[in-house]
């Protein structure tokens, strides 16, 4: 194999466009979420509080339930040649798995794994290729709430005559849903199918269930995460706290998880030349986290023009996979 390796990246994700949103950020108190998977130190962390967290890495029934909508989306598939697209891929194990069932199906696979973070996209890459050549991979660097012309990007680098399952996978929770979701409609084409998957809230009751999963954001792995794009800037631990809780989105009837740190004392900070200064007494939110139930997947996503065809909920009821297509098209046309 070649040492170099060709690794596509738009301009959403250049130096000039990163550091806007990270200024941006800093001056709005309330950091987007890409910031987390941007350093080495950073996907080192989040994969290992994903090891050690994610029930798609230690419940056994979580893997079945994506496993089955791997099948579906598989079996939906009549062409020879199929492209998955890896929308924030992460280490891409997920989509390893379903690449795998393609090509025991006898399929001629081809994979982009797309991400906001290259160490990401590089480490799914890696670990795709255990069953994609590496010819048919096309690793691609992106900010996908902001680059506008994705559909074309898509359709002119790579095998656009392909059938394609595109991936979205535990993306939804980090997201305003009216941010992301016209974004992901634009994306599916009329003859595609899009595999979802959310944290869901497991009982019969919202709040006692948010209530029930939030040691799963507030622990030691996460804090330690969240904390490193703050230290990277230069705050110290002693400058406040980070706490966790739930808040409203009303608009979009829904609850999330969010993680804010509070100054106890004043802090300055430099980004290129850039003073930002927190006072005592001001909070900067590091990280949302939506949770869903599958009614409230189905509502957001067809207000999109999204339609959920199928879903597998897992036993314990925190995460679901949808099989997805566009609204309004006949089962003939696909
Ligand atoms: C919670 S992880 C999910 C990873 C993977 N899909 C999985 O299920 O294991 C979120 C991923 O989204 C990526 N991400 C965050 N913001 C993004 C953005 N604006 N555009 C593209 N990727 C983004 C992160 O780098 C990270 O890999």
């Amino acid at each position: 194999m070649s040492s170099v390796i060709n690794v596509a990246i738009h301009t959403s994700q250049f130096p000039v466009e990163v550091r806007r949103d990270l200024l941006e950020s800093l001056r709005a108190r309330r950091v987007n979420h890409k910031f987390h998977y941007d350093s080495v130190r950073q996907t080192q962390q989040w994969l290992a509080l994903h090891q050690a967290y994610s029930p798609t890495r230690n419940d056994a029934d979580c893997q079945a339930t994506y496993e089955k909508g791997f099948k579906a989306a598989a079996d939906q598939i009549k062409a020879k040649n199929v492209h998955v697209i890896g929308l924030g891929c992460g280490g891409g194990q997920k989509d390893t798995r379903l690449l795998k069932l393609l090509k025991k199906a006898g399929r001629e696979i081809f994979y982009t794994p797309c991400d906001v973070s290259k160490a990401m996209v590089l480490t799914a890459r890696r670990t795709a290729l255990a069953v994609v050549p590496d010819k048919n991979c096309f690793p691609l660097v992106c900010d996908l709430a902001t680059a506008d012309d994705l559909p074309a990007v898509l359709d002119s680098r790579i095998m656009h005559h392909a059938s394609r399952i595109t991936t979205f996978f535990g993306m939804i929770p980090n997201f305003e849903p009216q941010i992301i979701l016209p974004k992901l409609a634009s994306l599916v084409r009329p003859q595609d199918c899009l595999l979802f998957s959310a944290n869901l809230v497991p009982g019969k009751n919202y709040v006692a269930g948010l209530k029930r999963v939030l040691p799963q954001y507030d622990n030691p792995l996460t804090r330690d995460w969240l904390m490193t794009f703050l230290l990277d800037l230069g705050v110290e631990h002693g400058d406040g706290d980070l706490g966790f809780k739930i808040e409203d989105d009303r608009t979009n009837d829904l609850k999330r998880i969010v993680a804010g740190f509070y100054f106890t004392r004043s802090r300055r900070i430099e980004v290129d030349g850039e003073r930002i200064d927190f006072r005592a007494g001001e909070t900067i939110r590091l990280f949302f986290s939506y949770r869903y139930t599958p009614e409230r997947v189905r509502k957001v996503l067809a207000r999109y023009g999204l339609e959920v065809c199928d879903q597998w909920i897992a036993k314990s009821e925190e995460e679901g996979v949808f099989l997805v297509r566009r609204s309004g098209v006949s089962a003939e046309r696909r």
